[in-house]
């Protein structure tokens, strides 16, 4: 079965994470899908950060809702890369995309942006931890793999996720088992599991019959799928 390579943030051991250097980087490392964070900024742009400040990943300080894309895009992100619009991803990054909702108040305006953008809106897979954004995520974009988020497998997140009508479970290692793995399999879901960073985690995620995973470790993680 061929398993499915989510990178996490980009390739973010090689440029900074959430960078459309660090997507493309992730992209020629392999990648089959590239996940991302996503928020509203002062002004109402789609951004692509996974905190709500921009303190630990830029050289500046304050929360994203509260600066302008202007002022966001004004800041160095490491390595002279810049905090990008969601639209620049769109624009620059080809893959397959994994959309993770971080604020909330980020799933309209998605939605509104991809309505007359049909090409784009078939190559995303929105996500949130937050059952209630998964149900609206449904709602807003019926043909799209809509994915529950959970930092753990548990029955209760994929009877959550069935009844949400999500089409993905991305649940981290603990609690995860192939029992759970096969129930989401057999509701017809498919299972992503966070993260696989090394070839003994790739061995344990193959032996619990996973579809994907996600991880923070493109290069590695292709290498070794190649090599077995
Ligand atoms: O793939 C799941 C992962 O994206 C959720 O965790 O904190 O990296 O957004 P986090
Ligand atoms: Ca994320």
């Amino acid at each position: 079965m061929t398993l499915s390579v989510c990178a996490h943030r980009g390739s973010p051991s090689v440029l900074p994470e959430n960078t459309v250097g660090s997507f493309l980087q992730a992209v020629e490392e392999g990648a089959d899908e590239i996940e991302l964070d996503l928020r509203l900024s002062a002004d109402g742009r789609l951004v692509v950060m996974h905190d709500a400040t921009v303190d630990r990943t830029t050289d500046g300080t304050g929360a994203v809702a509260e600066l302008t894309l202007r002022q966001l895009q004004a800041l160095d992100a490491g390595g002279g890369a810049w905090i990008p619009s969601f639209e620049e991803v769109l624009d620059g990054v080809g893959a397959r995309l994994q959309v993770e909702i971080k604020a909330p108040e980020a799933a309209g305006p998605l939605a509104e942006l991809l309505r007359d953008r049909p090409d784009d809106l078939a190559r995303i897979s929105p996500c949130c931890f937050d059952p209630d954004v998964v149900a609206e995520l449904v709602r807003l974009f019926p043909d799209a793999p809509v994915g529950l988020i959970a930092s753990g497998g548990s029955a209760e997140s994929l009877d959550r996720a069935v009844e949400l009508g999500a089409s993905r479970v991305l649940f981290g290692w603990a609690g995860t088992d192939r029992a759970l793995v096969e129930k989401a399999q057999a509701h017809g879901l498919e299972f992503s599991v966070w993260l696989v960073n090394t070839p003994e985690q790739l061995r344990d995620a193959q032996a619990l019959g996973v579809d994907g995973f996600t991880t923070d470790e493109t290069a590695v993680i292709a290498a070794e799928l190649a090599r077995i």
